[in-house]
């Protein structure tokens, strides 16, 4: 059984238990029988100063108080905190018409949503999408497109060269012997993606760049196919009082061959500073494909006829947006574009 100072103090902390209020009043209790200095600690201590023949009664008890009085705090502190858990939620309210907090929002880069506009004219216009590789051979690049081989564009200032047969696509054109490779006419592609030159970046110059090329090849097409497909295709970009106009050019692998102007549209051709005074604003390269590109992809230039043409997207951002410097496209200051979110 007991012992009679255990027992004094095991009556003592119940009543302290049974007054305490709150899992604070609780942890008082604790520390104050059960702590380091603590009255129960202590008495524990204090046993070895006790006679051999009192201490093994003595230490059973209080090992037992001990044991007792953990047990009551435990059970106790539990229902307290419960009691309190309670209590805040009593008094938390949340306010359902709050605003929420907006998750940033990004927004399409400048060259995504022309590189999307273009994609969805011509798909509409029942053009397929093929994207070619960025490294390319010499042969798909150049050679197939009749561009022979001491032509200024080869060279090393112009192309990064790979090894001495593959190189950095230099244009999307390559893609268009690829396709014609790859099926028979009717052929009705356009071919977006990266193309790279050896140019220092300035205002009008970046070592990689976006165009989009188109090719067309089937019985019967003409130049007049290729003038009313750009004639749509510039009312749908820069709207419905567009006007184009070709002017004769030269390209390896169109015969003849054209570059393509639109009205200014800011000034409707009367001069300013976007077209530089002279009305019109540079587009595109295009024309009827070379009789022997058509040969060499295995085609009959006697039997099927085609027409080309290649953009690029950052000139035709530029000149839709008025942005004056292509370096912006690639710099990625956010400044710059959110302006098109
Ligand atoms: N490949 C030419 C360039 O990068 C653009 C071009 C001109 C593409 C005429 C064509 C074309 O398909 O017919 O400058």
């Amino acid at each position: 059984m007991g012992h009679p100072r255990v027992d004094a103090m095991l009556r003592e902390a119940r009543e302290a238990v049974a007054a305490a209020r709150s899992s604070a009043d609780l942890e008082q209790v604790r520390v104050r029988f059960l702590g380091r200095q603590g009255v129960l600690t202590q008495l524990l201590r204090s046993l070895g100063a006790l006679a051999p023949e009192e201490r093994p009664a003595a230490g059973a008890a209080a090992n037992e108080a001990k044991r007792e009085l953990e047990a009551l705090l435990e059970g106790r502190l539990t229902a307290a905190l419960e009691v309190e858990r309670r209590a805040r939620r009593a008094h938390e309210r949340f306010d359902l018409t709050l605003p929420g907090r907006r998750p940033p929002r990004g927004a399409l880069h400048p060259l995504t949503h022309v590189h999307d506009e273009i994609v969805a004219i011509f798909a509409g216009l029942g053009f397929s999408v093929v994207e070619g590789s960025e490294v390319e051979t010499d042969y798909h690049n150049f050679e197939a497109l009749n561009i022979p081989r001491d032509h200024p564009a080869r060279d090393m200032q112009d192309t990064f060269y790979l090894s001495e047969s593959t190189l950095l696509r230099t244009h999307t054109s390559p893609v268009q012997i690829r396709a014609m490779k790859a099926q028979r006419p009717p052929v009705r592609i356009i071919v977006p993606g990266k193309v790279y030159r050896r140019d220092v970046a300035d205002m009008s110059h970046s070592p990689m760049f976006h165009q989009v090329e188109g090719l067309a090849v089937d019985r019967h097409i003409t130049m007049g196919d290729l003038k009313g497909t750009l004639e749509l295709f510039a009312r749908e970009m820069f709207g419905p009082g567009s006007r184009i106009r070709f002017r004769p050019s030269f390209f390896p692998f169109t015969e003849p061959s054209a570059e393509v102007d639109v009205l200014c549209f800011v000034c409707r051709g009367g001069g300013c500073r976007l077209c530089k005074q002279g009305g019109w604003l540079e587009i595109l390269g295009s024309g009827m494909v070379h009789p022997q590109v058509l040969k060499n992809v295995g085609y009959d230039p006697e039997e099927v006829t085609g027409w080309a043409f290649g953009m690029g997207i950052e000139r035709i951002a530029m000149l839709k947006y008025g942005i004056d410097d292509l370096r912006l496209f690639f710099e990625n200051d956010v400044r710059f574009l959110r302006q098109f979110a």
